[in-house]
């Protein structure tokens, strides 16, 4: 990947991230920086600045962070290459020739053409009277209307092995190209050639600028697997894409609602209900529960009424808060999933269960509930010490006191009752975790835990002095024991120790070589500097080497034996009055 220097030299001349930035997020100037609402997740304050000293952005937030180019990365998602590429054409500047050349630049277009030409014969086929068992399926036995069907594009794969295989081919794409879109896939002899999807019904999965991004499909009897999904291409992630997101984007309701599957998502919005969206065949991950955090500010979890159902929801919950949002959970009585629930009992219901839908607290307690007869004396009293316990570990007080009483109420006794049991549970919860505390202390563990927060501070200062100083690399180098620094920290010092070796640069230079996280975790550093946070003195440098080089003897001093209580706090005595210093 070689890229002239005289080109980025360029690029970065004509790309103000000021200007750039501020064609996506409002900012407001102020000094040396501008602050604005975080693109990268959802949020009422803005903690996200852009430091024109340092020509990089990072959020307070969220911690994503880097300069320009990972700034267009990361929003437009694109690659490294792409990002210059899109910068280039944006402040018209001629892309270096030789570049264009590169595989993924091409490959991504192309790509898109097979799945959109894949996904007209998919649906053709299901019009047509090969597609009549795909019909039969969606249409009958799933009651998709034919509007829904045109809505979503969904369409057939017919039986036999190069059925779309031979219609690409006509169009004139090679194996190759196929292959690399996922819509054949190769035999086992590492020769042969054939359809990935055979006799299913087939639901595109399209992104937000309505490019075919993959496929799912769903054979039509019990067979297995029950659904298949194109594997990860250049231009499709499970991990990162949802399904119908598409549509849900249009909606102005700060609500999404998340199913579990494909037939919930369709039936769903059939019934009238556009706002949701559906991972696609995987666990929910952070990723994408910080897209649908830049959507929506409350999120309704529509995940199937079972066991594993129950178990994907509480993750979704917890990685959902951790994105910024409010979650409620649908509680489906009487039907497995949406879908069902809709066929069952009609979308005027289904609405009052989406208006209805519960907040954590009130759903937890009702699957407590759920467990106990309350018409027996004994299961009564067993609901209550299990609601009681979990109600102490509630933090809100507020909810606390409603639900208290709620429960209360169910089970026939004074709620004066049920709150002091609750607080009786606290103050008991309160004890144990503070006799935990002291006891971490004295084996030591505690001390770790601090010792290694110091190290962090202490290795963000190392970081900004050689970021800032490269000069004083010849100092650094011989007191820093590598092996003693974070990974993260290790790479980014290394890169920077490579970069000073060979004739100096700044953020953009290293933006190729880090990944999201890296390069927030670096923008940060200099976020810190810019607001004085960071000290780059060389007194400062001073006190992070030596800290670094105490944590690593504590390291190895607790790895070692135990330390008396006296000699604990005697330490974690000693830190305090370091880091005050500082
Ligand atoms: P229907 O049975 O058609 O109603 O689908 P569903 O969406 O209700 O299915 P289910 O609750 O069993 O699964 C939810 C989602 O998990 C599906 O939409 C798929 O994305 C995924 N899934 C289910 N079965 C499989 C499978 O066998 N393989 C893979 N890769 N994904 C699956
Ligand atoms: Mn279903």
């Amino acid at each position: 990947m070689a890229i002239p220097q005289s080109f980025l030299d360029q690029l970065k001349m004509s790309c103000d991230i000021e200007t750039i930035v501020s064609s996506y997020v409002p900012l407001k100037r102020a000094g040396r920086t501008s602050k604005g609402l975080c693109p990268f997740h959802s949020e009422k304050t803005p903690s996200f600045v852009v430091y024109h000293d340092s020509e990089s952005f990072y959020c307070f937030g969220c911690g994503a962070g880097g300069d320009v180019i990972s700034f267009i990365m990361r929003i437009e998602n694109l690659g490294y290459i792409e990002a210059l590429k899109f910068l280039a054409d944006r402040a018209g500047l001629p892309f270096p020739e030789e570049e264009r050349e590169d595989p993924s630049l091409r490959i991504k277009p192309l790509i898109y053409e097979i799945n959109r030409e894949a996904a007209h014969f998919y649906h053709d086929q299901l019009k047509s009277d090969v597609g009549l068992s795909g019909r039969e399926y969606l249409m009958g036995e799933r009651k998709l209307s034919a509007k829904t069907v045109t809505k979503y594009g969904l369409g057939f794969a017919p039986p036999g092995w190069d059925n779309l295989r031979n219609h690409l081919r006509k169009k004139g794409f090679s194996d190759e190209d196929m292959l690399a879109a996922a819509v054949v896939s190769r035999g086992r002899d590492g020769k042969s050639v054939y359809d990935t999807f055979r006799n299913r019904v087939i639901f595109p999965i399209i992104d937000i600028r309505k490019n075919v991004v993959g496929f799912g499909g769903r054979v039509m009897d019990d067979a297995k697997p029950k659904y298949l999904n194109s594997s990860d291409t250049p231009v499709f992630k499970k991990s990162r894409n949802l399904f119908s997101l598409n549509f849900a984007k249009n909606v102005t309701d700060s609500r999404l609602i998340l199913a579990e599957g494909y037939m919930d998502v369709i039936a769903m919005n059939q019934a009238g209900f556009e706002n949701v969206v559906a991972t696609l065949g995987t666990a929910l991950t952070p990723d994408q529960a910080r897209l649908m955090a830049t959507y929506a500010k409350e999120i309704v979890i529509a995940y199937d009424s079972d066991g594993p159902g129950r178990t994907a929801t509480n993750r979704a919950v917890g990685l959902l808060e951790e994105a910024g949002l409010k979650t409620r959970i649908l509680d489906m009585k009487g039907a497995k999933d949406p879908d069902e629930f809709i066929k069952k009992y009609g979308s005027e219901r289904f609405k009052m269960l989406i208006d209805g839908a519960r907040n954590v607290t009130e759903y937890q307690l009702g699957v407590i509930r759920a467990k106990y007869d309350l018409g027996s004396d004994e299961q009564r009293a067993a609901y209550l010490q299990e609601g009681v316990s979990f109600l102490a570990s509630v933090p809100s007080d507020i909810e606390r006191e409603i639900y208290g009483g709620r429960m209360a109420q169910e089970a026939g006794v004074p709620r004066e009752v049920v709150k002091v049991s609750i607080d009786s549970v606290r103050k008991k919860n309160y004890a144990r975790a503070r006799k935990k505390e002291s006891s971490d202390l004295q084996s030591g563990r505690l001390e770790l835990k601090m010792g290694r927060k110091a190290g962090d501070a202490a290795e963000d200062g190392l970081i900004g002095c050689l970021y800032y100083h490269p000069d004083w690399a010849g100092k650094i180098i011989p007191k820093v024991d590598e092996s003693a620094l974070s990974e993260e920290t290790a790479k980014i010092y290394r890169l920077l120790l490579e970069m000073q070796r060979t004739g100096g640069g700044t953020l953009s230079d290293l933006t190729p070589k880090l990944d999201e996280k890296e390069s927030g975790r670096l923008a940060g550093i200099l976020a810190r500097v810019s607001d004085g946070q960071l000290g780059i003195t060389p007194e400062a440098l001073g006190d992070y080497l030596s800290t670094i080089e105490n944590a690593r003897l504590q390291k190895t001093l607790n790895g070692s034996g135990e330390m008396s209580l006296e000699e604990a706090e005697a330490l974690a005595e000693a830190i305090r009055r370091k880091k005050l210093k500082r």
